[in-house]
């Protein structure tokens, strides 16, 4: 079996019951549809004039005589409802029997549906939830390497296509194959010579079907991870839709999404094509065969005499009606082909092995004591190290300042303390636990970040604010807001702090969304704050802002202040001056300017600013 489709069996466990009565349904209706054919026959008897008188009721002989039984018993029914009575009830009752048939035949049809649909749209939905948790359960440095776009179009185009196309599988194992046993069986009741005439057509067909799905599944694979990159385009545009404009990029970025749309556009026709040719091409040999069925069989018929002409009318509809499902059966698995496809790429992601994780028996530590210590540590994204045998000490109560140039690996401090990444070499504990051996959500837990660039969602003021403590008041919202000095601002909006705040929050000033920031960790109430200043130069009205919102940020906590605006520092107890990841200097404020070395001449370079 395919191992996608068996990576997909647990998902249909919960739904057991519906897959159970999916195939009773089908059986049902499989051997309805075959029943429903042959109650023409006795109309057409009855139309004929043909019916034999039998008046004794027939004795079943067994299986071998199945055949005469049928007839005759059919036959003895007619002929006891014509002795009583008209012929025209006798029509009456014969047509009443193929409507009943016929019911039965689409009222199993219809409860066979129902349950695959509980099933698809079940599984859809757990597959969904299980990649949206996969998704957010992912290390931030899975990230790095993909493009959104792509896991966005695995998200929802791959999914949906496990869903729409996959589940066919369960009518093809179960639906159509029945109904042609049970429809080929009869056939081999009323003439078994025509029938195996038949049987040697079908494999012809069956072969040059094949033949066609082949090289489906690779053309399939290869048209959604374009999509992803269409998506990716997509997305990338709408985040730098700014930069685009004002650079005048449109016709570049016109031209990426023009490539990618018609290498798709060549994709999906070329599957597209051999779909297309699925249907007309098992109908036109499906048709062949009736038509040479129909001379042979007619020459049963009329010159050989072996076979009744209403048995051959009916025969022809069983024969007929065997080339639906076995035209189902090519199309779905064509379906099949582009489900396992997708089905691949949904599982390659659900199958990312998350390194970043609690333990087992992981320590859980919702209390910070003493100091938080950086040991030794080497650690490197790629090939170069970016922090090379660092080490800091933190205590309980004091403000480290970060400072040092751009790449220096000041941010890069901040991903390792909240374990977005693994150090390399080296330990960080916090009370002499390392932090690896902590419950990650505990770790978190003791942890306030306000990063580089402001991260806000498309919500209300009050929604992005309260992400770390969901059941926050209102004042203690506004208390919050108070201490990052944006009361202020929130108050002058027309809803306060029921406002929205627009995508990414858009509608704000860069100073504003900071103050946000810093009041959603102010809030959350931590015992550490880290604290990555924004680098976007705000004018000094603004700046004053976020430096008071900080200042009462980092009052009574322990803080690690990753900071580009000196002002900002100088009253923390140690400042770290980084260079290429390693600490150049280390002390207060007055003793780095007596040092006169690289934090003084940052200091001069920003107060000429
Ligand atoms: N996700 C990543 N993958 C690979 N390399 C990275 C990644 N993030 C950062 N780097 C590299 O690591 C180095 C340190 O980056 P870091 O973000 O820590 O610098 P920083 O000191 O915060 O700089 P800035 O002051 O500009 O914010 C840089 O050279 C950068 O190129
Ligand atoms: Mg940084």
């Amino acid at each position: 079996m395919d191992k996608s489709l068996l990576k997909l069996l647990p998902y249909t466990k919960p739904y057991k019951s519906h897959i159970i009565w999916n195939v009773v349904y089908n059986v049902l209706y499989a051997l309805f549809s075959t029943i429903s054919m042959l109650t023409l026959l006795p109309v057409l008897e009855v139309l004929f004039g043909k019916t034999k008188a039998v008046l004794a009721k027939p004795v079943y002989t067994g299986i071998g005589d199945i055949k005469q039984f049928g007839t005759d018993y059919m036959y003895f029914q007619i002929s006891s409802l014509t002795k009583d009575n008209s012929i025209q009830v006798a029509l009456l009752f014969v047509v009443l029997m193929v409507i009943t048939t016929f019911l039965l035949k689409n009222l199993f049809n219809y409860l066979a549906s129902h349950h695959i649909m509980h099933l698809k749209n079940g599984v859809l939905r757990d597959l969904r939830k299980s990649m949206y948790n996969k998704i957010i359960e992912l290390p931030i440095s899975y990230y790095s390497e993909k493009r959104k776009g792509d896991i966005m179009a695995r998200m929802l185009g791959d999914v949906n296509e496990v869903q729409n196309s996959f589940f066919s599988i369960l009518e093809l194992v179960v639906k159509e194959p029945l109904t042609i046993i049970f429809a080929l069986a009869t056939m081999f009741i009323i003439s078994t010579k025509l029938t195996l005439f038949v049987l040697i057509f079908m494999p012809i067909s069956g072969w040059i079907i094949s033949k066609l799905a082949k090289n489906l599944r690779a053309k399939s694979l290869e048209a959604q991870k374009e999509s992803g990159f269409l998506i990716s385009i997509v997305d990338e545009t709408l985040g730098g839709l700014k930069v685009i404009k004002s650079y005048n990029a449109e016709p570049n970025f016109k031209n990426r999404f023009d490539d990618s749309v018609t290498r798709l556009l060549n994709l999906t026709n070329s599957i597209g094509s051999r779909n297309n040719l699925a249907t007309p091409l098992s109908e036109f040999l499906g048709v062949t065969t009736i038509a040479v069925l129909l001379f042979y069989g007619g020459n049963l018929v009329l010159i050989e005499k072996t076979l009744d002409g209403s048995a051959f009318i009916v025969y022809l509809t069983l024969a007929f009606n065997i080339l639906t499902p076995a035209k189902a059966i090519s199309k779905a698995s064509y379906s099949v082909k582009n489900g396992l496809a997708a089905a691949e790429r949904v599982f390659e992601v659900l199958e990312v092995e998350n390194e970043i994780t609690s333990k087992e028996n992981a320590i859980v530590k919702n209390t910070f004591e003493s100091d938080i210590t950086i040991k030794n540590i080497n650690f490197k994204y790629e090939d170069e190290n970016v922090l090379k045998d660092f080490s800091l000490q933190v205590k309980k109560g004091q403000t480290v300042a970060l400072v040092g140039q751009s790449g220096s690996g000041k941010s890069t401090i901040a991903n390792l303390l909240t374990r977005f990444y693994d150090v390399n070499e080296g330990t960080i504990t916090i009370d002499g636990t390392n932090i690896q051996d902590m419950n990650l959500q505990s770790l978190r837990g003791l942890m306030g970040l306000v990063t580089q660039d402001s991260i806000l969602f498309n919500d209300t003021i009050k929604a992005n604010i309260s992400i770390g403590k969901l059941d926050a008041t209102d004042d203690e919202i506004v208390e919050a807001l108070k201490i990052a000095n944006a009361y202020e601002f929130v108050n002058e909006l027309p809803k306060g702090i029921h406002t929205n705040i627009g995508d990414s929050g858009n509608k704000l000033s860069g100073g504003q969304k900071q103050r946000l920031s810093i009041a959603r960790a102010v809030l959350k109430n931590p015992p550490i704050m880290i604290l990555d200043e924004a680098t976007s130069a705000l004018d000094t009205e603004s700046e004053k802002f976020v430096q008071v919102a900080l200042e009462n940020m980092m009052q009574n906590r322990t803080s690690i202040v990753i900071a580009h605006r000196l002002s900002t520092i100088q009253k923390a107890d140690t400042i770290i001056v980084m260079q290429k990841g390693k600490i150049v200097e280390q002390g207060n404020h007055d003793e780095l300017i007596a040092l006169n070395g690289m934090y003084n001449k940052l200091v001069n370079l920003q107060s000429f600013e």
